[in-house]
């Protein structure tokens, strides 16, 4: 697989982040968050956007923020777990560069994610195992899956090396 970006995909608690630190390390590439962009152009953090302005003003803060990054190149892309899902960030996503989907079970999913109320979509577990399930066909459309329900970081890290390689 020829790339020059790479986009980390899947839902809350998957690894995203740390994957695309690991991944960006090994490659030697820049690592953007999207998550991190948004809490820094906007000077507060994601549960006082979505308190103050409502999911629909973030969702529309992570759409400007992925196509700011449409220039970049070398880059490993962590997503947030609701960009993907989002059919026109997907077209882009995978017209620009690899998407690569982080498959974590929901089991694993629900005992990762504290609910400290810092991911505002992850108050209740009835809501997350919903929109877990309703994700699936969206994550499902990446380039790449691989099982990050287990194996540590560095393994996943692997993994996708090894299918950059091919
Ligand atoms: C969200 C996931 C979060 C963050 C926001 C919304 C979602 O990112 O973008 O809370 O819709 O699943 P992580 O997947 O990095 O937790």
């Amino acid at each position: 697989m020829k790339t020059d970006k790479i986009y980390l995909v899947g839902f809350m608690g998957a690894g995203k982040s740390s994957v695309a630190r690991a991944l960006g390390k090994r490659l030697d590439w820049k690592v953007e968050d999207i998550d991190t962009r948004i809490e820094q152009s906007e000077r507060r953090d994601i549960p006082a956007i979505f308190r103050e302005k409502g999911e629909p003003y973030f969702r529309a803060r992570e759409r400007e923020t992925l196509v700011g990054l449409l220039a970049e190149r070398g880059a490993v892309v962590a997503s947030g777990g609701g960009t993907f899902a989002d059919a026109s960030n997907r077209e882009l996503m995978l017209r620009d560069g690899a998407v690569v989907w982080l498959d974590a079970p929901l089991q694993t999913v629900l005992q990762r994610v504290p609910q400290d109320g810092r991911r505002p979509l992850a108050a209740d577990r009835l809501g997350m195992e919903q929109l877990y399930n309703q994700r699936l066909a969206a994550y499902r459309q990446a380039h790449l899956r691989v099982d990050a329900g287990r194996g540590s970081v560095e393994e996943l890290v692997d993994l996708i090396m090894e299918w950059l390689d091919t």
